[in-house]
């Protein structure tokens, strides 16, 4: 075991891993209802428990003094939280951050696509798991693909370094669709991620374990289809990507149960109320809030808070599909 960064400058934890990548919920709500996600009656948080957009900038800067260079802004969906632009454009600013990125349900694009590019943010992943309308609307509960086709375009028209689709797979919901999504992903200039669908709170009659379909199943459907090469680059996150033969596009997978992916773990999370979650798995986590309103002037204490979180990052999560999630909360309060 490696002991926690001693020159205090980084974030590293007892493993040696060094966090470079925060992800930032700004909300728990949505206005999609997926079936994996969310149970159909939600309830959700009062707006007074919530971070200020201003006391998150001030945790971005916080971070990026120590060493984080990307942040992802997640949710729930963010682009529902009421002046979200703001966000963008403070964090846009910050000096060292390489990459500020935002995951969307695509649904409020068509609106924001321009001004968010014009904030500073490089780039953006789309949730989309199926084409089918009808089936969209199943496995949203709530939603109208239409939106999210006009936000997919409107995300290209405004030139992000790269926009990305991610595709959680569920055998006998979407699994038949693989190949299409790669092909409507690739035709438009877009890498695609198939993702594992994780226990992540209770969510109403969907059944997991039924609907597992793992990333292996995934590669060996494309496969019989096309040829893949692997591809060693990554963005930082947790996906292995591979490429067709000839393509310029990328297939990722993010594959908690088949390929654990703890070891190179390199993010933390704030969750909307600002609790520092330090892995998606496990509940281990540290009370910012508190920490950012017992010192609205010095910054110092927020950075303490943060070199001290270090000590109790978890080696890894602990999945597994059967029975009871082991973590109760959902997903859309981690922001994946
Ligand atoms: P880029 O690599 O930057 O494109 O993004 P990403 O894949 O890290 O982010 P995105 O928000 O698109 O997340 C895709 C999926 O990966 C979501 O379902 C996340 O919950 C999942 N994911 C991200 N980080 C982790 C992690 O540390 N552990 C697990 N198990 N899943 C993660
Ligand atoms: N398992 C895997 N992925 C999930 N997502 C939401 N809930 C789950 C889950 N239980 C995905 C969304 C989105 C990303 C942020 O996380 O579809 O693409
Ligand atoms: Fe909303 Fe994303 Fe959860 Fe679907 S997966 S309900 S779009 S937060």
């Amino acid at each position: 075991m490696i002991a926690t960064n001693p020159d205090k400058n980084l974030l590293v934890d007892r493993f040696g891993r060094q966090v470079t990548y925060v992800r930032l919920s700004v909300t728990d709500r949505c206005d999609l209802r997926c079936v994996y996600c969310m149970c159909e009656d939600m309830t959700f948080l009062p707006r007074e428990q919530l971070l200020t957009l201003e006391e998150m900038a001030r945790l971005g800067k916080a971070f990026v003094d120590l060493g984080v260079h990307k942040i992802r802004i997640t949710g729930g969906e963010p682009l529902v939280r009421r002046n979200i632009l703001k966000l963008f454009r403070d964090l846009g600013q910050l000096e060292g951050l390489r990459d500020l990125t935002l995951t969307t349900n695509g649904t409020q694009l068509a609106r924001y696509a321009q001004e968010l590019k014009d904030a500073g943010v490089t780039r953006i992943n789309i949730s989309l798991d199926t084409l089918k309308p009808d089936r969209f609307h199943a496995l949203t509960r709530l939603g109208d693909i239409s939106k999210v086709m006009a936000g997919i375009d409107a995300a290209l028209e405004a030139g992000f370094e790269r926009v990305k689709l991610n595709a959680v797979i569920l055998k006998h919901h979407n699994h038949d669709e693989i190949m299409d999504l790669v092909e409507f992903a690739h035709g438009r200039g877009m890498d695609i991620t198939f993702i594992e669908e994780m226990p992540l709170g209770v969510i109403g009659d969907h059944d997991r374990a039924e609907a597992y379909y793992s990333s292996d199943d995934i590669l060996r459907d494309l496969q019989q289809q096309m040829e893949l090469h692997e591809v060693e680059d990554n963005t930082g996150g947790p996906a292995r990507y591979v490429k067709p033969a000839g393509s310029p596009y990328r297939i990722g997978f993010i594959s908690p149960h088949s390929h654990n992916f703890c070891d190179t773990c390199n993010r933390v999370r704030v969750t909307a109320e600002g609790r520092l979650l330090l892995c998606l798995g496990q509940e281990h986590s540290v009370d910012l809030r508190r920490v950012l309103r017992a010192n609205p002037t010095e910054d110092e204490k927020v950075r303490e808070a943060l070199l001290a979180s270090m000590a109790i990052k978890p080696q890894g999560h602990e999945f597994a599909l059967g029975g009871q999630p082991v973590i109760f909360r959902h997903m859309s309060v981690t922001g994946g």
